[in-house]
């Protein structure tokens, strides 16, 4: 027992059962499984809301899912779950509560942290982006010079960034297209320098959304953006208050950096940035779909945030999604997962998803302190289909390695496609549903040599399958479909998280990196010394003094 009172999980009786049962699956194939049993595939599948989730080509069986139902009982899943919408701090390490579930609740919601219900908050903050998104949308808002805005610049990073820009992405199609969307995030001068590089300052809008409003390489490119405004517009201080909004927690710091702060969209601590694109880190996303359809997309996440809640544990998508991952990584050696989007719009969906999935999960301590001594969160990886096709699916086809994947596609292209481009839809989606079958059930020496391949050649053009697959299929990629794909991403992470006894929601891993570099920037500009540096890294500094002629 651990000082929570719950055992270890490797010492959990479910724990070695799951050990146990691994064994006797032994080699067992998806061809097997399904000649056993041909009712699984209309058995394996759950539903929530739009989304159809069939997971028929898991390598898993009846008593696969009972047994991992057994372990997240154990591991009392649904008690953390509980404290998480209940608002308890189930953040240990930062005393913090979690709510991005608050963000999307209805107005007639009572979510209390230290007694006070959040949830006016979090809608005046929705009413008061809806008011500037519409002004912006209109022209109503215009900058210091009178014109109207053309171009949105939102600057932030990680938890940020990929939220609004991954979205935006997604929602294209409802966005005013009359309007310019750009995301910088990287301290590279170069990505500020392309996204301004073409626009007219007094049209342009930047979005400095920064949680902590800390974070260096989004005060170094606000800094340097506020500086290309104010050489454009002839210096005029003023104008920054039309051409700046802040989204932040922190208003002192906003304020401080000379942003007005009744232009600044409010959140909370109690908001992970990864979790935060659903707050006023949406800003961008607002201004370009509008008020309505961001609300649709709010809608979208409520759905499967009360699926989750309440949903019985066999019919429940993200508890499953998230015992199918413990069950890779810890009974097949698993580690990674592939997210495989066939929608161009979800381009950026798993870049999104890394961060959700690897900042919450890459723990190796438990929430006591205590080495964990299972696998935790996987790489998260993938990018849409047919291009990772002609790229790197040969390694999930034939490769060594156990890599689980998900399949997501629509039934319906965008309603603004042309008819000749609507119909390459059903090719898209016949290389999703090709691309599962291949995986599960590949194909079989014997099935090769019958085609009449040279003996020699058979090994090379054999597929073994059995690569694990779930599909996710939805009707129409709209605003309410895009929130319920990430609230079953986010609740998935957490139940992994919960069954791995790891806080899921602190990130100190990414600290030492960003005191290191500050210790370093002094050597690489000054030739400063800095203390401690190892021998390697002082090497580089010199050479890279060097090179830069320094
Ligand atoms: O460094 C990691 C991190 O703290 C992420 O968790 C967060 O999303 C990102 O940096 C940006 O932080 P902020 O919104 O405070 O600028």
């Amino acid at each position: 027992m651990n000082e929570a009172g719950r055992a270890r999980l490797d010492r959990m009786g479910e724990w070695s059962a799951l050990g146990k049962h691994r064994e006797e699956l032994g080699e067992v194939h998806l061809r097997e499984l399904f000649e056993r049993d041909p009712g699984r595939a209309e058995r394996y599948v759950l539903r929530v809301g739009d989304l159809h989730i069939d997971f028929s080509k898991q390598l898993v069986t009846d008593d696969t899912l009972r047994l991992l139902h057994d372990l997240a009982r154990a591991t009392g899943v649904a008690e953390l779950r509980d404290a998480m919408f209940a608002g308890e701090r189930i953040n240990v390490t930062e005393g913090r509560a979690v709510l991005h579930t608050a963000l999307r609740a209805p107005a007639d919601a009572v979510i209390e942290v230290d007694g006070e219900n959040v949830v006016p908050a979090v809608h005046a903050v929705l009413d008061k982006m809806a008011d500037f998104a519409g002004r912006v949308r209109s022209g109503e808002w215009t900058g210091h010079t009178g014109c109207r805005i053309r171009t949105v610049v939102n600057i932030g990073i990680g938890g940020s960034d990929l939220g609004p820009a991954m979205a935006y992405e997604v929602l294209r199609p409802y966005t005013a297209r009359e309007l310019d969307f750009r995301f910088v995030s990287n301290v590279d001068g170069a990505d500020l320098h392309e996204a301004v590089r073409d626009l007219d300052p007094a049209e342009t809008l930047f979005i400095v959304a920064s949680k902590t409003f800390t974070t260096i390489e989004t005060i170094t490119n606000a800094t340097s953006a506020r500086q290309w405004l104010l050489d454009g517009l002839g210096g005029d201080e003023t104008a920054v208050a039309r051409h700046f909004v802040a989204v932040s927690t922190n208003a002192e710091k906003v304020a401080a950096f000379g942003i007005d702060t009744a232009n600044m969209f409010e959140f909370w601590d109690w908001v992970g940035g990864r979790y935060s694109y659903d707050s006023a880190i949406g800003l961008s996303l607002m201004i370009a779909i509008g008020a309505e359809r961001f609300r649709e997309m709010l809608d979208g996440f409520r759905l499967v945030d009360e699926h989750f809640r309440t949903a019985p544990p066999e019919e429940n998508a993200p508890l499953l999604l998230g015992l199918l991952g413990v069950w890779y990584g810890g009974f097949f050696g698993a580690q990674s997962h592939a997210v495989l989007p066939y929608s161009h719009y979800l381009s950026r969906f798993t870049a999104y998803l890394q961060q959700l999935d690897m900042e919450s999960n890459g723990k190796a301590v438990d929430r006591q302190g205590q080495p964990v001594a299972w696998g935790t969160g996987p790489v998260v990886w993938g990018t849409p289909g047919t291009n990772g096709q002609h790229a790197y699916y040969q390694l999930l086809h034939q490769g060594t390695k156990v890599i689980p994947a998900d399949l997501i596609g629509f039934a319906r292209p965008v309603a603004e496609l042309g008819d000749e481009l609507k119909a390459q839809h059903d090719l898209l989606m016949a290389n999703l549903f090709a691309q599962g079958q291949a995986l599960a059930f590949g194909k079989t020496a014997d099935e090769v040599r019958a085609e009449g391949v040279a003996e020699e050649l058979v090994p090379h053009r054999t597929f073994p399958g059995n690569r694990p697959t779930t599909t996710i299929l939805a009707g129409e990629l709209t605003p309410a479909v895009l929130g319920q794909l990430v609230a079953l991403y986010e609740h998935k992470v957490f139940v992994q998280g919960a069954v791995w006894d790891i806080d899921s929601f602190d990130q100190w891993g990414v600290e030492l990196g960003k005191v290191l570099a500050k210790r370093v920037e002094p050597a690489l500009v000054e030739g400063a010394e800095v203390p401690g540096l190892d021998a390697s890294t002082a090497a580089l500094v010199a050479k890279y003094r060097e090179l830069r002629g320094r």
